[in-house]
């Protein structure tokens, strides 16, 4: 297991890109499952992350033949029969999920293990099943199995608003069976996240038919048959916003390329009320800090509001503001792995329900800390970038989930962060301890 070692205080300058959106990319790629045997999706600008890897996995197994060429990925149908989606994938990944839509829509039967919870939360997946039961798919639960039969699928009309919210990957999972369903179907309350948007727009160059893209009312006229396409994955917000982060508590002039301010309205709002300076352009963001910023209180809710992939990491920049600041988690609210980790490098968080209440403090300090999630490691690595001394950060194979060769992209702005290959021994022994 990999390790970053991070000697913070570095002042950074310069510009660093940003890559397409894994959380964009995964339900793409799930959607050559909706393509006829011999049909083509070539996806570009796609990060090479173990996630995309672990879905290609998956695809194969559905038998789409997925290869990569740098950034482009091809996905070629070779046989539109399989059906299953194992545990042994599922369980490394959860957006796995994503091919049951599809796989109903088109080959009208899926058997998809049930992914479990995770440290972020419980996350079911009642709004999957609720939605495409709807449209009128038969679907139980066996042996840790879903199993669905999508015979009898139909354009009806879709609820998909649930306790916490719209689910994400549940309204692409409907999404994608609603486009080879007879007759129109009408989701209500869904999820409008620029990746949703992202998918619908691609599916409609794939020959579908989806109005009201971008709202919380998606209309689908069904359609007999998809073709293939050649779609570009829209830029990572979350990483965009990370380096902002990074950049806010280095005191620095970092220019952020081939990103989309437009998908970032409440990190960008957020920052502002800070008092960090940004500037922005169609497809660029510049940070000016001098590492003196006021405390904001946000709440993270569905887009566009405050994204809760990007609490962690705003949570690193409060912890050493000026004053007090109260993080709001309203999506999952037991997402705050990284307050203990931010506490050991001197943060002063106290956690209340659903709330974190920061008091900045002047400077953080260097530790050994753990990362627990994709978004947490982040958290962590913003923090470690901001403290005194050196930081370890150990089990950063989160951090590769969702960001490509993140401790390369951050050096080139001029920080030091480097990745130490542990011993497993070593790495066992501090997990007994
Ligand atoms: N929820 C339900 N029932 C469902 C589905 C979701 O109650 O059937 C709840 C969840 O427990 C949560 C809320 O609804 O409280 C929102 O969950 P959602 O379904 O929207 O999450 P998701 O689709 O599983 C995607 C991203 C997550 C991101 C969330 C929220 C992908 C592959 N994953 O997950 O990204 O946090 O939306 O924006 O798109 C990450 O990248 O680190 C990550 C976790």
């Amino acid at each position: 297991m990999d390790k970053f070692v991070i000697e913070g205080g570095r002042q950074l300058q310069g510009s660093i890109q940003v890559n397409g959106a894994k959380n964009a990319a995964l339900p793409m790629m799930a959607a050559a499952l909706l393509l006829e045997q011999g049909d083509r999706l070539i996806l570009r600008n796609v990060p090479n992350l173990v996630d995309i890897r672990t879905m290609g996995i998956l695809l194969g197994k559905l038998g789409v033949r997925v290869t990569r060429s740098k950034d482009v990925v091809t996905l070629l149908v070779t046989d539109d029969k399989p059906v299953i989606a194992p545990y042994e994938i599922v369980k490394k990944m959860r957006a796995s999920i994503c091919v049951l839509g599809p796989l109903v829509g088109r080959r009208r039967a899926a058997k998809v293990s049930q992914p479990g919870g995770c440290v972020i939360g419980v996350r079911p997946v009642d709004l999957h099943i609720r939605g495409l039961a709807d449209l009128g798919a038969d679907i139980s639960m066996k042996r840790g199995y879903l199993e669905a039969d999508g015979k009898n699928l139909k354009g009806r009309t879709v609820y998909l608003g649930g306790a916490y919210g719209p689910s994400v990957t549940g309204t692409q999972n409907v999404l994608m069976a609603a486009v080879l369903a007879e007759g129109t179907s009408l989701i209500e309350c869904a999820a409008c996240e620029p990746e949703v948007q992202a998918l619908a727009e691609m599916l409609n160059e794939m020959g579908a038919k989806i109005e009201g893209i971008g709202s919380p009312r998606l209309i689908i006229h069904g359609v007999k048959q998809l073709h293939g396409a050649d779609v570009s994955v829209i830029p990572d917000r979350i990483e965009a916003a990370t380096f902002m982060a990074a950049a806010a508590v280095t005191e620095v002039h970092v220019r952020i390329e081939k990103c989309r301010p437009d998908h970032m309205i409440a990190p960008l709002e957020s920052f502002r009320s800070a008092g960090i300076h940004t500037e922005q352009g169609e497809d660029w963001i510049e940070v000016q800090s001098e590492g003196d910023f006021k405390p904001v209180d946000i709440t993270t809710l569905p887009y566009p509001g405050f994204p809760t992939d990007f609490q962690a990491q705003f949570m690193a920049v409060m912890s050493v503001g000026k004053g007090i600041s109260v993080i709001t988690e309203k999506i999952y609210p037991d997402r705050f792995m990284h307050v203990p980790e931010l506490s050991r490098m001197g943060a002063n968080i106290r956690k209340e329900g659903t709330c974190a209440i920061i008091a900045g403090v002047e400077q953080l300090v260097g530790a050994e800390v753990m990362a627990s999630d994709l978004r947490a490691s982040a958290g962590l690595v913003v923090a470690g970038m901001a403290a005194e001394g050196f930081t370890e950060i150990h089990r950063v194979y989160h951090i590769d989930r969702g960001y490509e060769n993140l401790e390369q992209r951050l050096c080139g702005l001029g920080a030091r962060v480097s990745r130490v290959v542990e011993k497993k021994e070593n790495a066992l022994i501090r997990e007994a301890m």
